[in-house]
């Protein structure tokens, strides 16, 4: 073991570092259950803790790769013996939450539901949601810019972000820790760290803008016959709902049969729609807005878009709807099993997935490929877990998924990132000039390559 450990355990304290066995028992990920490879997991409790951390692998020319809910699904923690991983989990602390400014000061350790529940206690919202809430935390959302279910009504983790601090590759801390809305004072800085997984810096606290709460919820999963209705449904619902439309979210008739398959989650709809829509408003009005909305509901009935409707009726019922879409976990159920999450053009999408599907079944005719398509189709954002072949095929199957984008101006990965996993067709959505700049700029602020190496670029 390199010497550092030992100089971080005499600097940082015992519960500071786990090495050995303590380092086993945690998993790669979420999913992948196998021992944490790291030479070391080191687990500072302040701001200055990382950045003597940092300063002192950075001087011994120790590389540090960032470990935060473990959620993500591209390999951008991938850690490896020689590497030590950085785990702010003793940074939970939610420091301040301002209700003029609408802010909340958090470190960057604090799980997204304490963050949410946080919020809801003072009346506000945070609005980044995703299945992983619980385990997931704003560091890694900041790090990974993460999106989630509700991003086509308040955008990605970027908006959401006022301030940021971050410790540099040397040691150095940054801090931009800014309340303000407006700010136009050059580059913005926190940018630099927001999306970038971890290679620029690590982000140690954060300023979180909030939202007003919304006064009323109304949740429906409705099912369609055509794709033509999903995304007609799509542009009424945006419209009538005056902005109130917070989620539309889709799942193709392969990925509603997965889920609600014997054993699992009870059908609430027939399972002989093509597709499924989980549509979510949320509004300011608790005295009228479920009539509004269930106007609106007869409404796409009347025009043919909804064949048949289940609107949750209480809270419980919401979350059992939802469930349907964020129980994501029983793809796991599928082997070989590949998983991508890309952005094209909505009204593309139909015709793409047939068109996947058509090669993949040309190409592995026997036993006939799997092709589970769902995702957060209100933000052009697909999801596509497929199974064919042996995992040996990953890398053909990869092709024909990701081909085909950059025809469309789309994207290699709308939200789950690059890592190590996406590597090889970063070059599919950014052009070379755009590589070459983020190279330039990790070179500037990391130019040893010791933060998290080996990740996007
Ligand atoms: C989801 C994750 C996988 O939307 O992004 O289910
Ligand atoms: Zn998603």
């Amino acid at each position: 073991m390199h010497p550092v450990v030992d100089t971080i355990r005499s600097r940082l304290g015992d519960a500071a570092i786990l090495t050995g066995e303590d380092v086993k028992a945690r998993p790669v990920s979420r999913i992948v259950k196998s021992g944490c490879e790291a030479m070391a997991i080191v687990r500072p409790k302040t701001t200055e803790e990382v950045a003597l951390v940092m300063r002192l692998c950075h001087e011994a020319g120790v590389p540090v790769v960032p470990r935060a809910g473990m959620t993500g699904l591209v390999g951008g923690s991938l850690v490896g013996p020689h590497e030590i991983a950085l785990s702010l989990e003793r940074m939970t602390a939610i420091e301040e939450i301002d209700p003029i400014a609408q802010t909340m000061t958090v470190q960057a350790g604090v799980p997204l539901q304490a963050i949410q529940e946080a919020a809801e206690a003072e009346g506000l919202l945070f609005p980044l949601d995703l299945g992983a809430r619980g385990s997931a935390t704003i560091g890694g959302n900041i790090a990974t810019n993460a999106g989630g279910n509700k991003v086509l009504r308040y955008g990605m983790t970027r908006e959401m972000v006022l301030g940021l601090e971050a410790v540099l590759p040397n040691g150095e801390i940054v801090s931009s820790m800014f309340k303000i809305l407006k700010n136009n004072t050059g580059l913005d800085i926190k940018q630099l760290f927001i999306g970038t997984e971890g290679t620029l810096g690590i982000v140690t606290r954060a300023i979180l803008r909030l939202q007003p709460a919304p006064r009323s919820r109304q949740t429906v999963l409705a099912a369609c016959s055509s794709f033509a209705a999903v995304t007609d449904m799509l542009g009424y619902f945006r419209a009538a709902s005056g902005g109130n439309l917070s989620s539309y979210e889709v799942m193709w008739l392969d990925y509603y049969l997965l889920l609600t398959a014997e054993g699992r989650h009870k059908p609430p709809l027939p399972q002989t729609f093509p597709f499924y829509v989980l549509v979510e408003c949320e509004g300011a009005d608790p005295e009228t807005d479920d009539a509004a909305f269930e106007a609106m509901l007869e409404k796409a009935m009347e025009h043919g878009w909804i064949e048949d409707a289940v609107l949750a009726r209480s809270e419980a019922e919401r979350v059992q709807l939802w469930r349907i879409r964020d129980d994501v976990h029983y793809l796991l159920t599928l082997s070989p099993l590949f998983v991508y999450d890309i952005s094209l053009p909505i009204p593309e999408m139909e015709g793409y997935v047939n068109n996947l599907r058509a090669e993949l079944e040309a190409r592995w005719p026997s036993p006939k490929p799997t092709v589970i398509s769902y995702g957060h189709l209100g933000d052009g954002n697909l999801h596509i877990a497929l199974s064919c072949g042996t995992a040996a095929d990953k890398p053909a199957v990869n092709k024909l998924v990701y081909g085909p984008l950059a025809a469309f101006r789309g994207s290699v990965s709308a939200e789950h990132g690059i890592g190590v996993d996406k590597k090889p067709y970063l070059q599919i959505t950014r052009s070379e000039t755009e590589i070459a700049i983020m190279r330039a700029v990790k070179a500037a602020l990391d130019p040893a390559g010791l933060l998290n190496p080996g990740k996007i670029v």
